[in-house]
């Protein structure tokens, strides 16, 4: 098996196996970990995530610091990783300590040294730092449950130049994946009023990348 092949579906299964009991009782829509890596890492989701597009626009330097929140399996985190590096760190941020121990794992095996896993707390993302310059949520907000609050803490680990990246599903489109799951879909204008309220303004938007499917929204401190 090739090393893209076993990272791709073999060692997904292995963490499948040895991750069985997540602890997510307070997520919306959770997963068992070992469930999620199989998802998060499949060859068709990760062509549809366009990391390498979405890291372009980041405007991402040596030497920064970023917050991937939700990190999962930490398919951003690498790529987050590379792009601030030398110099720069990574806190890939999750409530489930098992996926926090798989992006460990790759990144042992993938010799990135720049990514501290951080287990974050349901409405507070407890980054160790307060000068963050960007926070990625990329496919996120939608499971967590007071997003107002979670927000507004977030932002208290941005620094005053920082930017907040949302990827979040268009719930307006036909096809979005939780269509019949109200509590899952969240609104355009509720994201602007969270960030407002948080003391965020929105300084970016990419509407050609998803088009009709997904926002890429980043937001600045008032
Ligand atoms: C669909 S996955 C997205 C993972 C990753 N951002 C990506 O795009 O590949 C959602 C992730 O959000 C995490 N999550 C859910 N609620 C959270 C919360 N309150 N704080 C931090 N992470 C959360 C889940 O454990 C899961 O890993």
């Amino acid at each position: 098996m090739s090393r893209r092949a076993f990272f791709a579906v073999a060692l997904p299964g292995l963490f499948g196996m040895a991750f069985f009991a997540g602890n997510a009782s307070a997520q919306l829509a959770a997963r068992k970990a070992g469930d999620w890596v199989g998802v998060l890492e499949s060859p068709q989701r990760i062509a549809g995530q366009k990391v390498g597009d979405v890291l372009a626009k980041l405007d991402l330097r040596p030497g920064m610091v970023v917050a991937d929140i939700g990190a999962g399996s930490g398919l951003f985190t690498r790529a987050l990783a590379k792009a601030v590096s030398p110099g720069g760190t990574v806190y890939a941020v999750d409530i489930q300590q098992d996926l926090l121990d798989y992006i460990n794992q790759r990144d042992e095996q993938e010799h990135i040294q720049n990514v501290k896993t951080v287990l974050g707390e349901f409405s507070d993302p407890k980054v160790p730092a307060r000068n963050v310059d960007l926070a990625l949520i990329n496919d996120v907000l939608h499971h967590i449950e007071n997003r107002a609050a979670y927000l507004k803490a977030l932002g208290t680990y941005i620094k005053n130049s920082g930017r907040i990246a949302i990827i979040e599903m268009n719930k307006d489109d036909p096809n979005t994946a939780h269509k019949n799951q109200p509590e899952l879909l969240v609104s355009r204008q509720d994201i602007d009023g969270w960030m407002s309220d948080a003391g965020f303004r929105q300084i970016q938007e990419f509407p050609d990348l998803f088009p009709g499917t997904k926002w890429f929204l980043i937001y600045g401190k008032k």
